[in-house]
């Protein structure tokens, strides 16, 4: 027997009237009458109306096998096409001005009810949808989404090498690779008490492949990281990861702009070259962290606090504020709310102050003893603020102030609904500081990576006064969330030997972590630099997918877990044996 060639039950149309089709699919939903059987055939495509009608079934026996039908049950269904009656078009459905009458049906196989109904309007929860996972991914928003997926890899692996990447895969069991995160191990069996790292990033690979000469490197990677989760992080996660020998910040704009004119516009999501630049210094001044949502105001100044009567708020590091036009209406419940988040956030308290006509003095605060006319009028100037505004203010250290006050801002944009729809704010973040200083171990980490090229005009300062060099590195965002970022690196041993030591990392440490680096530096290394972006982030914005979770086949859970494998899980003892590890029992405090 010949097998028959198949059509999507989503593709088929008014033009396929009277034609004879052959759909294999499983059963979203069916309703029996009697004479009539309706089967809702879905397949990867779509859904299709499938009728089996006593009339023209060639067999009674047909129309008793119909009536079996269940849920999921997987089916071959022959038939013809045929057009609806006017008043039965269903003007939801793709498909829905046809039907296919059906001549023939196989049951391929049976099933189960399924534990929640395979729908886009799903009431089951998040935990069973992820335990049965690959029901969840029946549904055909979730299959939407990974038809999205494949079209947005298809579209960047097209563009790249057409602009002559090579794709090239670097190893999964490999050594540390710092970006900040901890590492997931992997114990070795051969050599015991030695473990292999995951990589965070295939950033030291990358770079050696254009010692190696392949001069257009990309690849789509996976990598680990073991950090807090959030909505856009996971443990697991996937970078289309690029580097190219010899080029400057202006050749990366420019790829990775066309790259996302090649993706974003087919997919429905406007996007225009050149993107526009923002300095750090600025994105900091202006909205309080380096991944701005620029879509609203709300913008943040910096506040004169010298005339306060309050010698905390004149001595504060910064003080810092932002007017929220009309918000001098809100709830006193919501401003304890705001001050409780605040708080919350790391700040040492926030101060509102309503400002309305209608009061005595025109204005109202929560801080009334630390403020007065001329402070007032000093906030109110700098904030250009009407009255009816509320105007938000927090003093303290400078990054607790931005942290509080970017959050606020980003909460109040979304609560008052100031982010116009359908708008989509490409921005490039430029000349982030090399280093970063932690108070809390007293020593200068890289903000990026330590591979991160410094400002030619700024290595001086390297030693003398580490916070003023600048990097070579910029960031890509996108409605404030950080879509990627990259530099371009050190290239030359004698400056990756400087940052090191300004990192204090020494010799020793330096050549037993990163040595085969710079070693092959010794070797004719060329100047080189790259991005990465997060795939799944990118997708999440495509797909309008409220969680990053939505567009990964097989996502962890908040707390790194997989519902359906049940990993991380336990092994079997002799296992351990064999890798000479022994588990300990937690001792207080770890
Ligand atoms: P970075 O650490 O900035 O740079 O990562 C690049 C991009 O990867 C995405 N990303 C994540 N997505 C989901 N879950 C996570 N846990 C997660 N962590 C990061 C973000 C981020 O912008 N090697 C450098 C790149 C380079 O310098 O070329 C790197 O990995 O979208």
């Amino acid at each position: 027997m010949t097998k028959k060639s198949r059509v999507p039950a989503g593709s088929l149309g008014k033009s396929d009237a009277n034609s004879r089709v052959c759909l294999r699919g499983w059963v979203n939903r069916r309703r029996d009458h009697g004479d009539l059987v309706f089967i809702d055939l879905r397949d990867r495509s779509g859904i299709t109306q499938v009728v089996f009608d006593a009339q023209f079934l060639p067999s009674p026996e047909l129309l008793e096998r119909a009536k079996e039908l269940r849920s999921e049950f997987v089916l071959e269904v022959e038939g013809e096409v045929i057009l609806r009656e006017k008043e039965a078009i269903n003007p939801d459905l793709k498909t829905g001005e046809i039907e296919v009458r059906a001549t023939g049906l196989e049951i391929l196989n049976r099933a189960e009810t399924p534990p929640f109904p395979i729908e886009d309007e799903v009431r089951a929860s998040e935990d069973l949808r992820l335990k049965y996972r690959y029901l969840d991914l029946r549904r055909p928003e979730m299959t939407r989404n990974f038809i999205l997926r494949s079209d947005v890899t298809y579209r960047v692996r097209q563009l790249l090498h057409a602009e002559g990447f090579l794709e090239v895969e670097t190893p999964i069991l490999t050594k540390s690779t710092p970006e900040g995160a901890r590492d997931f191990l992997v114990p070795s069996r051969i050599h015991r008490g030695k473990f292999y790292a995951l990589p965070q990033s295939p950033q030291l690979f990358k770079q050696l492949l254009m010692v190696s000469g392949l001069e257009r490197y990309y690849q789509i990677a996976r990598c680990f990281r073991d950090e807090d989760l959030r909505a856009d992080r996971q443990p697991e996660f996937t970078q289309i990861d690029l580097e190219l020998s010899f080029p400057d910040e202006e050749d990366i704009y420019e790829l990775i702009e066309k790259l996302f004119v090649a993706v974003f516009p087919p997919n429905g999501i406007p996007c225009e070259a050149p993107f526009r630049r923002m300095k750090y210094a600025e994105a900091m001044e202006r909205y309080g962290i380096d991944r701005p949502d620029t879509r609203f105001g709300l913008e943040l100044s910096t506040l004169d606090a010298s005339a306060s009567p309050s010698e905390i708020l004149k001595k504060a590091q910064i003080v810092k504020g932002f007017a929220v036009p009309g918000g001098a209406g809100f709830a006193r419940k919501r401003l304890d709310d705001l001050e409780f988040q605040a708080k919350n956030l790391g700040a040492g308290g926030l101060i509102w102050i309503k400002l309305d006509a209608s009061l005595p003095g025109g204005w109202n605060s929560n801080a009334k003893k630390v403020l007065n006319e001329e402070t007032i009028a000093a906030f109110r100037g700098k904030l250009q603020a009407a009255d009816g505004s509320l105007l938000l203010v927090v003093a303290g250290k400078e990054k607790s102030v931005n942290d509080t006050l970017s959050t606020l801002r980003a909460q109040i944009g979304r609560e008052e609904k100031l982010i116009p729809e359908g708008r989509y704010d490409f921005l490039w973040v430029t000349d982030f500081p090399l280093l970063e200083w932690h108070e809390d171990d007293g020593r200068w980490y890289a903000t990026h990576h330590p591979f991160t090229s410094p400002k030619p005009e700024d290595l001086d300062y390297l030693e003398t006064d580490p916070g003023r060099v600048r990097a070579r590195a910029y960031d890509v965002v996108l409605n404030g969330m950080e879509l990627g970022g990259g530099s371009i690196r050190i290239h030359r041993q004698d400056v990756q030997s400087r940052i090191f030591s300004r990192l204090g990392i020494g010799p020793e440490e330096a050549r037993e972590k990163f040595g085969f680096l710079l070693d092959a530096f010794r070797y004719g290394a060329p100047p080189h630099g790259g991005l990465a972006l997060g795939l799944d982030r990118m997708l999440m914005i495509l797909a309008k997918a409220g969680s990053i979770r939505d567009v990964i086949a097989f996502p962890k859970t908040a707390s790194g877990t997989c519902l359906m494998t049940e990993s991380p899980g336990p092994v079997a003892s002799d296992q351990l044996t064999e890798l000479g590890i022994q588990i300990r029992p937690p001792q207080a405090g770890s």
